[in-house]
């Protein structure tokens, strides 16, 4: 296969790894380069895909190893996609006191999935949070955009099945 052709069955270049080639040609000549052709790379697709890494590691003439050190200090970067919907916890000192420890660990068991990464189907992500400026509602979950306060364990499955 030709470099950056498309696996699909339109036998032609995958415009996203395209897109890559472009960014990077764009962005590759800024001092410190790397990491904000990283995060336009993220953007595009959602995360960091490798062979789209594979590009900007030829491209920018370094190691794969380079890259992947930088995408995995930051925790901004992410190496796989996303899910459907992101569960975030709030971990803050706030949510912590009042027992944030035992929603993660509610949701790790029910959900079979470990905190930043995603379950097996694909449906969520999840992730904890230092503080999600709601502290009063401690502790505090959001499944996308919707707070949830004043959570148990017990609440979890209900909160659960309306995203099924
Ligand atoms: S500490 Fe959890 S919302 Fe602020």
């Amino acid at each position: 296969m030709k470099e950056n052709q498309c696996n699909c069955k339109c036998k032609g270049i995958d415009p996203k790894l395209e897109k890559t080639k472009q960014i990077v040609e764009e962005l590759k000549d800024m001092k410190g380069a790397l990491i904000p052709i990283l995060h336009e790379v993220q953007d595009l697709y959602g995360y960091l895909p490798e062979e789209a890494l594979h590009i900007v590691a030829k491209e920018l003439k370094i190691g794969m190893s380079e890259i992947y050190g930088v995408s995995t200090f930051y925790s901004l970067f992410r190496l796989e996609p996303k899910g459907e919907h992101t569960i975030r916890v709030c971990m803050g000192t706030a949510c912590y006191v009042k027992g944030a420890q035992n929603i993660v660990d509610k949701l790790n068991s029910v959900l079979n999935v470990e905190v930043g990464k995603t379950t097996q189907d694909g449906k969520f992500t999840l992730e904890v949070a230092r503080c999600l400026g709601s502290c009063g509602l401690a502790p505090v979950m959001m499944i996308d955009n919707r707070v949830y306060g004043k959570v148990t364990p017990d609440d979890i499955i209900k909160i659960l099945e309306e995203y099924k």
